[in-house]
């Protein structure tokens, strides 16, 4: 059900690979909800996946950026805010990527380059998208950015090795930028810690479908899928939630807040 707690409002949204993609998901959102926007993705990105497929269905123009381009990410916000008539009200970083994950390096095994480029892709891009709309002046008051992130930030997950790292980092970046923002121009800054969620990022992760249920079994009400996450994406990024900055917000079904439950208890008796 429509509420139209977007009418009028514009933003970008970046991430949408195909459509199990919480970005990809977001955009159908909010295009319900009334806001309309542009779609981005690296530019490989596009040639690999489906996101013209959603610009149809959502009216929308897509621009291609490389998260860790500040030129690609000029030319970014100046075409979304002619493109949408002016400007921002919202921005999506749904945003992920480690090589070393990718290509199975263990922890004590790390490639530093590819460290670095797992900080570059997956948190400091989000500075460098705050920090551009900041000097391009791109955003209205009360505008909103969220990120996507873990609950690896803050507890040890064998498998997700440096994108814990960078979660860590990215949930930082979005107080310390949250803070600035805020005082410069009103504009919020916050990060969603959502559950194990089955896309191309998340089922990346060796050992992906134990954690998955692992977290469905210690979640009071069980797993969050990526449509709740567009929900309360959309509601984020709305009027309603004008005065909520600078948090990591947890959208995990209760799994952060639990100790252990009777649905593991069960599991584990012999
Ligand atoms: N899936 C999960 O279990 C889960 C859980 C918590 C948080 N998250 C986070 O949610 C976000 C979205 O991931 P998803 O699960 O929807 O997976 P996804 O694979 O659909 O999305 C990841 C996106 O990052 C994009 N990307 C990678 N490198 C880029 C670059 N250099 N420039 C621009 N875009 C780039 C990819 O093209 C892709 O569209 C990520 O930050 C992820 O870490 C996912």
């Amino acid at each position: 059900m429509a509420h139209n707690l977007l009418k009028g409002k514009r933003g970008i949204i970046f991430g949408a690979l195909d459509e199990n993609s919480i970005a990809w998901k977001t955009a159908l959102k909010v295009k319900e909800e009334g806001g309309s926007f542009v779609l981005t993705n690296a530019p490989i990105a596009m040639r690999m996946g489906k996101i013209n497929e959603l610009a149809k269905a959502c009216d929308a123009e897509v621009i291609p950026a490389d998260a860790t381009s500040e030129q690609d990410l000029e030319n970014l916000f100046k075409k979304a805010t002619e493109v949408l008539g002016g400007k921002l009200d919202f921005v999506l970083h749904s945003i992920g990527m480690s090589p070393n994950i990718r290509k199975e390096r263990p922890y004590g095994d790390m490639n530093y380059d590819w460290f670095l480029k797992t900080i570059d892709i997956s948190a400091l891009s989000f500075h460098k998208t705050m920090q551009t709309a900041e000097k391009l002046d791109a955003m209205n008051e009360w505008g909103s950015f969220l990120a996507l992130s873990y609950i690896a930030a803050q507890r040890s997950y064998p498998d997700y090795t440096d994108m814990a790292q960078a979660k860590a980092m990215l949930e930082s970046i979005a107080r310390s930028y949250g803070a600035r923002y805020g005082r410069l121009k009103k504009v919020r800054v916050n990060t969603i810690s959502q559950s194990p969620t089955k896309t191309t990022a998340g089922a990346g992760i060796s050992g992906f479908d134990v954690f998955f249920d692992y977290a469905q079994l210690m979640s009071p009400l069980g797993n969050a899928s990526a449509e709740d996450c567009a929900n309360y994406i959309a509601v984020m990024f709305s009027d309603l939630t004008r005065m909520v900055t600078m948090q990591n917000l947890m959208h995990d079904g209760g799994f952060s807040g639990t100790g252990i439950t009777e649905d593991l208890i069960e599991r584990l008796t012999k």
